[in-house]
């Protein structure tokens, strides 16, 4: 193999990140075969064609590999009015037609790849069936986590409701109502 790089380590969920040619390892430092079998086949039914590679477990660790997207990291990209409408868009709508019952819940901008008019997502680890209530309490404050404190705030509270009422959210469904 060639290339093999350390991307990032996370304290927290004792993982780690590995780039390896065209291939993202995410490796955790501890084994839970059950946990990250299931998780897999689940996966399976709800990413796209093209991202998961496999898994694999060694002494005392595991990993999932994924192929590398194409594209730049959402967090990358101006923060504009129309960049806010395309990332809620595609949030809400991904939640509504391709996963939902199952949630991401994990809507970083440092998990979305955009590619032209593709958005994909990264870092499923928190992916698993939600109530419906705690998909909306986590998108709205993943989503506007980004603008807190600057010029676009307003707008990114605003349209998150405009556009979850076009999913039949209720304004009052998300956590600040007002
Ligand atoms: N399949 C992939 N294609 C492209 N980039 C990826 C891929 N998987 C991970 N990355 C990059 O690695 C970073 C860290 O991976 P991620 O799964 O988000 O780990 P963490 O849980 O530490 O946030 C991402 O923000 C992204 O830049
Ligand atoms: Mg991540």
């Amino acid at each position: 193999m060639g290339t093999k790089k350390l991307i990032k380590q996370k304290a927290e969920t004792q993982s780690e990140v590995w780039e390896l040619g065209d291939v993202f390892r995410k490796k955790w430092l501890y084994k839970d075969e059950e946990w990250l079998t299931e998780h897999y086949q689940m996966l399976k039914g709800l990413c796209s064609v093209g991202y998961l590679k496999g898994i694999g477990f060694g002494d005392g660790e595991m990993w999932l590999d994924t192929y590398k997207i194409q594209g730049k990291l959402a967090n990358t990209f101006e923060y504009t009015p129309e960049f806010i409408e395309k990332i809620f868009n595609f949030c809400l709508e991904h939640y509504y037609t391709k996963t939902k019952p199952y949630a991401h819940f994990d809507w970083d901008l440092s998990n979305m790849i955009i590619n032209g008019d593709d958005i994909s997502l990264v870092d499923w680890d928190n992916c698993r069936i939600y109530p419906e209530g705690q998909v909306f309490d986590k998108m709205e404050s993943d989503l506007k986590k980004p603008f807190v404190g600057s010029d676009l705030e307003f707008i990114a509270n605003n349209r998150l409701k405009e556009l979850g009422e076009n999913y039949n959210i209720k304004p009052n469904q998300w956590i600040t109502n007002t």
